[in-house]
């Protein structure tokens, strides 16, 4: 049930409940939404050839949360998330998003789990021939949504990562960040309430990593979008772990460092060696691990 459905049915509680009763049924059923996980892992197992990539992999990542997936090349992270677009099936497992069983489901029964999800890609992966404007808009225009409505939906996405300017140009005409954020204004646009990264900072300089990196944030704090963000880079894990965005009396939207407010930084950790999760758990007891590979990983050498 649509939040709005929600708030349809309090404002007319059906003949003979009362107010209360009716009051606690909708908050339980709110509650139940909330505890479905955004996504769910069980034991999912995929190899290619002979090479087992995941092996028995289980997580969750809950409505809101960021999850940050680290590890070496070659460890699946790419993977996982192909899996979650239903691009690739599981040998054995099953794969829940947003509380649907999504293992075996079609190509056609995917298109619409897809539409809850944006993905954003390495490089920005846009459509060299295609402008800014017509980049942004491809998913709307796939659907036929009347121009009027599109034009405003890539105004405010483009508003979003801060390039309504560049709407005319063509990505050549682009820097490498600016493409990475045309390329998540792409993935926001509908709304989705599931945003996957796929080192969406690599090959970037740091002030334009880190404002990718306040996308995020946004997205996690302003937006309530549950996200999975593969990254190598232990800056961008600093910034997600230990900032959060709020809007401030003048209405402006500011980054705030943990500490500063009382507040629960919505995200987690998760590392894959060899098909499995060798680590779990918040930045900071990642950083007090004592595992040599760990150790290794966040020092970077
Ligand atoms: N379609 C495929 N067919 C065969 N092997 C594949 C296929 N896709 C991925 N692999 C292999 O699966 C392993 C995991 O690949 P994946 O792209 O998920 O790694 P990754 O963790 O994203 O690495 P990177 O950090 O380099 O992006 C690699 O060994 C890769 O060669
Ligand atoms: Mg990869």
């Amino acid at each position: 049930m649509s939040s709005a459905d929600v708030e349809e049915r309090e404002r007319e509680p059906a003949g003979g409940v009362s107010t209360a009763a009716a009051e606690s049924t909708f908050a339980e059923v709110d509650d139940r939404e909330r505890i479905t996980p955004a996504i769910e892992f069980q034991d999912v197992t995929l190899a290619f050839d002979d090479k087992v990539i995941l092996d028995k992999l289980s997580f969750t990542v809950q409505k809101g949360e960021t999850k940050i997936i680290l590890g070496g090349s070659g460890g699946g992270k790419s993977t996982t998330i192909k899996l979650i677009l239903g691009l690739l099936k599981p040998d054995a497992g099953r794969i829940l998003v947003d509380g649907e069983d999504i293992t075996e489901y079609t190509e056609g029964q995917m298109m619409s789990v897809r539409k809850k999800m944006g993905m954003v890609f390495q490089e920005g992966a846009l459509f060299d021939s295609l402008s800014v404007y017509d980049n942004v808009a491809y998913r709307l225009h796939e659907q036929n949504v009347p121009e009027g409505e599109v034009e405003q939906e890539v105004r405010r996405m483009l508003r979003f990562v801060n390039l309504e300017d560049a709407i005319d140009k063509m990505p050549i005409e682009l820097s490498g960040g600016m493409r990475r954020r045309v390329g998540i204004a792409r993935a926001l646009v509908g709304g989705p309430k599931i945003v996957m990264f796929d080192e969406p900072t690599a090959g970037l300089d740091p002030p334009t990593a880190r404002t990718i990196c306040e996308l995020a944030i946004k997205l996690r704090d302003l937006e309530d979008v549950s996200s999975i963000f593969v990254t190598h880079e232990m800056n961008n894990v600093k910034y997600l772990t230990s900032e959060y965005a709020v809007v401030n009396d003048d209405g402006e939207i500011v980054f705030e460092e943990e500490g500063q407010r009382l507040c629960l930084i919505n995200t987690k950790v998760l590392m894959l060696r060899g098909g499995k999760i060798i680590f779990e758990g918040t930045d900071e007891s990642l950083h007090k691990n004592e595992d040599a590979y760990i150790q290794r990983f966040i020092r970077g050498h």
